[in-house]
């Protein structure tokens, strides 16, 4: 039987984990795959895998344009240059593309589906979304049979990481990224990570699958984590809380809303205790009912191990269409709006001056907001004190007033800080 011939462009932290997996006689990728040869941009560079046996291109676009290539697998990351580029190349030879590149697939996801299948390729990505965790074939094959309208998770592994390690051991936010980039996690630029755009390039591509839609990232609004301190996740735990970072795509009425934000979640609410670098996608949908996947989001292993699930699928001839149908077939939805009611988190810092207090709730009373909980630290350092609430539900807009007019106030002494509190029912796509 002829084995698929591979080209792996990117011999990093997945690159190399998916030449180990090659390498592994146990590994079921060799029964139907070889690879071949490899591209990185430093040749002489040590690696945790032996690559001199394979042919080596120090540049992936001339990998890509071999001829004898079947598959192009590309891990060199971001959504343009050599990356880009070389999957151009493979393309539009007819090759098949296996990427776990998410930033491309969401700027460039419909160009490169279309090229696809104009020369027969096939384009797949398990990888670039959940790393461990299959979702990209989850959606677009087992919850086919369903409508979706709602798809809600954590989606960055870095920024779980980060969030649970500064919980758990109080360690301030540049360490535990030090110590995520060290495990792999993180982007080779991690302001992609902290924030938000990797979950938003993630979230653009399940929205497209789930909803039938074309890629569409430039709707998606996007904050990350950089203002979560250490206060906000000790104050938002003594008020029963955790800081997640949040991605989410709702459909209704033919519009699709998407955001990523960092949100409050109760103690009880089912993704309050995903942790480390583990990803969670829910996913609401009838007749199916609600799905939730939960696995490794990042790292050498997991992510390889997609990547090596989609090679197994193109050798037993189980790819199918990019975005799970044809490119024709995928609608332009109209941007969807916000949801028009939620429970806020409020962080002020203030000076520490009778009547700061009162001048806070009558802001907040003189929209009719109501505050759920209320504390005040102790002055440690400085004449300024932080004060966080939670408000119980209210208009977007009457809070978005409230903090205006509470900015205005002279005892503020920096910027507030909002994030929503998510709420804890069985449905996404309610809130
Ligand atoms: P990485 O560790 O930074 O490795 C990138 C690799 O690409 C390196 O081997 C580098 O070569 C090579 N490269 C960079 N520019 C190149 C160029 N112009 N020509 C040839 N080779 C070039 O990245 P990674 O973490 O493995 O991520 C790879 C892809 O997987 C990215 O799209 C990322 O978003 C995605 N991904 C990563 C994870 C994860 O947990 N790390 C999870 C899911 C998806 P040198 O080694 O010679 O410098
Ligand atoms: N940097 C990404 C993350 C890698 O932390 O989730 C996995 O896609």
């Amino acid at each position: 039987m002829t084995k698929l011939r591979v080209g792996i462009a990117g011999l990093g932290t997945v690159g190399v984990g998916l030449v180990k997996l090659f390498a592994d006689p146990n590994s079921r990728l060799n029964e139907k795959l070889e690879l071949v040869a490899v591209s990185a941009r430093d040749r002489a560079k040590r690696r945790g895998a032996d690559v001199s046996t394979y042919r080596w291109f120090d540049d992936p676009a001339e990998l890509a344009a071999q001829s004898d290539i079947d598959v192009f697998v590309e891990l060199i990351g971001g959504s343009a240059g050599a990356a880009k580029a070389s999957v151009e190349t493979a393309l539009s030879r007819g090759a098949h593309v296996v990427t776990a590149n998410k930033a491309l697939l969401a700027l460039h996801g419909a160009a490169l589906a279309e090229t696809a299948e104009r020369t027969g390729a096939k384009l797949l990505f398990e990888a670039a979304v959940g790393g461990g965790v299959p979702m990209v074939k989850a959606l677009k094959e087992s919850a086919a049979g369903s409508r979706a309208s709602a798809v809600a998770g954590i989606l960055n592994g870095t920024c779980n990481y980060i969030l649970t390690e500064m919980e758990s051991s109080g360690r301030s936010f540049e360490a535990v990224l030090s110590e995520a980039q060290q495990l792999g996690y993180a982007e080779a630029d991690p302001s992609t990570d902290v924030g938000g755009f990797d979950a938003a390039h993630k979230l653009t591509i399940l929205s497209a699958i789930a909803f039938g839609t074309r890629p569409d990232y430039e709707h998606v609004r996007i904050e990350g984590i950089e203002r979560v301190s250490l206060t906000d996740i000790r104050l938002a735990g003594k008020l029963g809380y955790r800081i997640k970072l949040i991605a989410k795509a709702s459909l209704a009425d033919g519009a699709v809303e998407m955001h990523v934000r960092p949100a409050l979640l109760a103690y009880d609410h089912p993704l309050a205790n995903v942790g480390g670098s583990l990803n969670a996608l829910v996913v609401d949908a009838e007749p199916s009912g609600q799905l939730t996947f939960i696995g490794r989001g990042a790292g050498e292993g997991p992510t390889a191990a997609s990547v090596a699930s989609d090679l197994i699928d193109l050798a037993e001839g189980r790819a199918g269409f990019a975005f799970g149908r044809p490119l024709s077939q995928l609608a332009t939805a109209p941007r969807g709006t916000p949801s028009e009611r939620g429970r806020y988190y409020l962080r002020l810092l203030v000076a520490d001056r009778p009547g700061v207090v009162a001048a806070i709730s009558d802001r907040l009373a003189h929209e009719d907001i109501s505050i759920e909980s209320f504390l005040q630290m102790p002055v440690h350092d400085g004449p300024s004190v932080p004060i966080v609430l939670t408000t119980q539900t209210c208009a977007r807009a009457k809070m978005e007033n409230a903090v205006a007019a509470i900015e205005a106030l002279d005892v503020i002494t920096e910027a507030p800080f909002v994030m929503p509190v998510e709420h804890a029912g069985p449905r996404w796509s309610r809130s």
